[in-house]
């Protein structure tokens, strides 16, 4: 992929570190057996592989509780397919008929779908609050819109579209006080933004493993607090038990059933290792300079719009755009095809965050940067996009056959 700029990380990390391919390769050359199903020394090593990343993700969802000593069961870090299925898990182990559930406009398709077919299809109730301008949510919101019957909020972390950050640590106190169980989707967060599930009260936080955690596609999962509950809903063999008739009850059985993902968990293992060598606080200083550097660079651009917070306050470094006269698609296409740039257009999975932000139903241009994203990608990408708005408006004065 030489000369290809990826600003695409809100997608998936790329390229991910050379120790993650290392150590997936290595491990599934010489463990690559089916962990828990058989006491020879391969399983017990995959088992010790999976285990210790239980731990280090415990550990790093819950730093607080791991300087305090008092811990966090690892146990209770699950591993999904991916960060919709943590999120659906959540929503169908927490919610019956009548219960309601409070989220956002900003939330992805992983949370808009499975929250209407509960609610079509389940007697489930929802409200979907609207957030500022920016898109960042008043916490205060919440707190008004929990009914009696309310048995979850779940809130995206940051938005996939604009990058916007929500106050997890004031609405996880909302949530706190009104003993309502409180799920965060940190598919944009998760080894980009340090998290703390003890300070911020939360229940259920769903991750995906593909981006900033650094592992491959096919990863994720659920930390669950000690103190939540949530009812398993996939059942089936558990390599453990084997007799009894029904799914088990304890913890990481209770959220996993069948043969995990021996190999992208692996990958997880690494991509815990690196973010330790590199430091979480490192990473996002680095993202947040090249954020500072984009936002700048589009600042002076005429017809280039910025959609959501225009400064690195409240958000990750995830930016999108338009460009005046031009669908977001084109643009992207422009982008790749002469510019060599990767970047995602369109709603991307999040419709009611375009609604909200004005840009539906043509939606963006995405870009987002990653912990190998350099300077002067971020350089190439604002001399582009000035390249693409200077056309457009050279375009829309033939269209008006005069100058702008
Ligand atoms: N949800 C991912 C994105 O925003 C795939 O591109």
């Amino acid at each position: 992929m030489d000369g290809v700029i990826y600003l695409d990380n809100a997608a998936t990390s790329y390229p991910k570190p050379e120790e993650v391919h290392d150590f997936m390769g290595s491990f599934y050359r010489t463990c690559g057996v089916n962990p828990g199903r058989s006491g020879c020394d391969m399983a017990l090593q995959a088992e010790e592989m999976i285990r210790e990343t239980r731990q280090a993700l415990s550990r790093f969802f819950n730093p607080s509780l791991s300087a305090s000593g008092a811990g966090k069961d690892p146990d209770r870090l699950v591993f999904t397919i991916n960060a919709t299925h943590a999120l659906n898990m959540v929503l169908r182990g927490t919610l019956r008929e009548g219960d309601h559930v409070v989220t956002t406009w900003m939330e992805h398709n992983s949370v808009i779908r499975p929250v209407n077919h509960l609610v079509r299809d389940h007697g489930v109730q929802a409200s979907f609050l609207r957030p500022d301008p920016d898109g960042r949510l008043d916490p205060e919101e919440i707190r008004r819109a929990i009914q009696p019957n309310t048995r979850l909020v779940m809130v995206n972390h940051a938005s996939n579209v604009t990058g916007v950050v929500q106050d997890i640590h004031a609405i996880g106190s909302v949530c706190a006080e009104a003993g309502v169980p409180f799920a965060v989707d940190t598919a944009q967060t998760a080894g980009v933004l340090p998290i703390d599930m003890a300070e911020c009260h939360i229940s259920f936080l769903c991750f995906t493993g593909h981006k900033g955690l650094m592992g491959p596609t096919g990863t994720g999962g659920v930390c669950v607090a000690d103190d939540a509950q949530v009812a398993s809903s996939v059942w089936g063999g558990t390599g453990v038990k084997s007799a009894h008739p029904f799914h088990l009850d304890e913890y990481p059985y209770r959220l996993e059933a069948g043969t995990l993902n021996l190999l992208g968990i692996a990958g997880l293992h690494a991509g815990q290792a690196w973010i330790g060598k590199r430091g979480l606080a490192a990473i996002h200083a680095h993202e947040m300079e090249l954020c500072g550097l984009l936002l700048e660079g589009l600042s002076g651009i005429r017809g280039v719009r910025v959609i959501g917070p225009r400064t690195t306050d409240w958000r990750v470094a995830t930016v999108s755009l338009t460009v005046e006269g031009y669908d977001p698609s084109d643009v992207g296409t422009i982008l790749d095809v002469d510019h060599n740039i990767i970047t995602r257009t369109g709603l991307q999975c999040a419709p009611l965050a375009h609604d909200h932000m004005g840009t539906s139903p043509r939606g963006t241009v995405r870009l987002s940067i990653g912990p190998f994203t350099t300077r002067e990608e971020i350089l190439a990408a604002v001399r582009a996009l000035d390249a693409i708005a200077r056309s457009g408006r050279a375009r829309a004065a033939a269209q008006t056959g005069g100058l702008r």
